[in-house]
């Protein structure tokens, strides 16, 4: 059988072989942009799991036992096989989650390159070499011989907004140090994922290396994540489903990328020219629908109406519609997270918020609102809005802005725009954050950098090297001479 069924139905991967579900149940994808059925993907039930996570651990051992720079050469080949179904992916990507085509064709290049990447820094992990000496007691005749070795049969769990990249991102990692995988594409994203592994199959992925589990997380994602062949969980997603698994997976290692409520901190020296420009885009791409995004501004008081100004008048030209018209603000991905968003909005509007650009609402296609005077106790100061919606929080200097984001429940990101580097510095030096991007936007990449969230973004680094050793654990030999 091959990927494709029809059309529309697609089978999932077992043992390099695409199968559908035994019992013939699917769930269907719909199109963000019109809601027409993009894709069909087999519903698996909890004995196909099982199935398929035996089955991959069946191969573990012979995985791990291929040399480092065969596994590499698969990843440059895999890399070389999803370029050339850019045009295929893409077009996938673009449908089932509603990214414009050069957005979701981008995502297909940013992720070879990340394979290719991760293919090179993989060849040099390596462990060490310690002696007993340093400590009283032990002398030189004692040495321990630290390896680094793969956990086994890694379950990585991607999220919607990017069904290619943080699949990719979690996987090959996986298999450069020889741990097999389990996947599980978001069920919005699926055949986009489904395809990226055609890729790796033509490539030569080994039969078993990489298996796929399709259906929806409610129903399968318990009993895979507490399966007790899985050696190693990385997801990302959202911060509830994350802190689920954590709690689910008790003693293995877990990874977790999650949500963020991004600030902005704008100061009066600002170049507020850039800031607006580095705001608006990095508030209001992919409709909002990124964890990096900016999700709120905190800015003085002395600055705050030129700034609101110019990032109104950008956001004035900004093309809202469909994907597949080249939208700048696209339908969000499903009318429950659209509704989400109107809620926050409301809220803010009861409790004095003023509108000072209002998008356009219909069905899941939301304009971007920006939300002036947003005080503290307005929901959307505090929650992951995940759509486009941005609230200004004025503020009368940095200390009180530090002051808001030590009550920030999460902690991926922060963007600080001034022209004093020193004050830059001394205000990063204050969030705690993973990240903080001086007179730039929040955002993940270049994708070598280590990436990570605190408080409730997240648990562990990624980033191609970071990853790296996240999928690696000590196995140490000692020599008693
Ligand atoms: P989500 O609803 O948490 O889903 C993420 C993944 O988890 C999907 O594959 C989902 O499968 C699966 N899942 C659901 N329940 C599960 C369970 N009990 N066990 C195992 N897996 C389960 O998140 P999303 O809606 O795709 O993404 C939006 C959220 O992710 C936002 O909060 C955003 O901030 C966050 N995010 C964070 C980052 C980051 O890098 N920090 C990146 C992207 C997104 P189904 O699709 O089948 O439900
Ligand atoms: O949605 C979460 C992604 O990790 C954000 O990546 O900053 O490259 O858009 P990005």
């Amino acid at each position: 059988m091959s990927l494709r069924q029809d059309n529309k139905k697609f089978h999932t991967l077992l043992n390099n072989k695409w199968v559908g579900s035994q019992s013939g149940e699917t769930v269907k994808i719909y199109s963000p942009d019109d809601q027409s059925i993009t894709g069909e993907i087999p519903a698996l039930s909890q004995e196909e799991v099982d199935a398929a996570i035996n089955q991959t651990a069946d191969v573990q051992a012979n995985w791990e036992a291929t040399e480092g720079h065969e596994r590499s050469e698969l990843l440059h080949r895999w890399a070389e096989e999803l370029e050339k179904m850019t045009d295929e992916i893409g077009e996938m990507i673009h449908k089932e989650v509603g990214k414009t085509l050069s957005s979701a064709k981008g995502e297909v290049k940013r992720t070879a390159q990340l394979i290719r990447h991760t293919a090179e820094e993989g060849l040099r992990t390596h462990g060490s070499f310690i002696q007993g000496d340093a400590f009283p007691g032990a002398s030189k005749a004692t040495k321990a011989m630290v390896q680094k070795v793969p956990h086994g049969v890694v379950l990585a769990i991607s999220p919607f907004n990017y069904p290619v990249n943080l699949a990719a991102s979690k996987i090959a990692p996986a298999l450069i140090t020889g741990n097999t995988v389990v996947f599980k594409p978001a069920t919005q994203g699926a055949v986009s994922g489904l395809l990226m592994v055609e890729a790796l199959v033509k490539a030569g992925l080994p039969e078993g290396v990489l298996n796929i589990i399709t259906g929806r997380g409610s129903v399968i994602g318990d009993f895979a994540v507490t399966h007790d062949k899985i050696d190693m969980i990385t997801f990302t997603g959202g911060t509830e489903t994350g802190r689920h698994i954590a709690k689910k997976a008790s003693m293995i290692p877990v990874v977790l990328e999650l949500g963020g409520k991004d600030p902005a901190i704008v100061l009066e020296d600002a170049d507020l020219d850039k800031a607006a420009k580095e705001i608006v885009s990095g508030a209001l791409s992919y409709s909002g629908q990124r964890c990096t995004a900016i999700k709120r501004v905190m800015v003085v008081d002395s600055a705050a109406d030129e700034l609101i100004d110019k990032v109104k008048a950008l956001v004035a030209d900004l093309k809202v519609g469909l994907s597949s018209e080249d939208a700048a603000i696209t339908p969000m991905i499903d009318q429950k997270s659209a509704d989400y968003v109107l809620s926050l909005i409301e809220d803010a509007r009861e409790k004095g918020a003023s509108v000072v650009h209002e998008g356009v609402k219909d069905k899941n296609l939301l304009g971007p609102t920006l939300l002036d005077h947003v005080t503290e106790d307005m929901e959307v100061a505090w929650e992951e809005q995940f759509g486009p919606v941005l609230p200004f929080m004025r503020i009368s200097n940095e200390l009180e802005a530090v002051a808001l984001e030590k009550r920030n429940a999460y902690g991926l990101q922060a963007s600080v725009f001034t022209q004093n580097l020193e004050n830059a510095f001394a205000i990063a030096d204050k969030l705690n954050v993973g990240t903080v991007q001086v007179n730039g936007k929040t955002s993940r990449g270049p994708d070598h950098f280590p990436f990570l969230g605190v408080k409730n973004s997240g648990q562990g680094v990624q980033g191609i090297g970071r990853s790296i050793d996240s999928m690696l654990r000590d196995k140490v030999l000692v020599l008693n001479l």
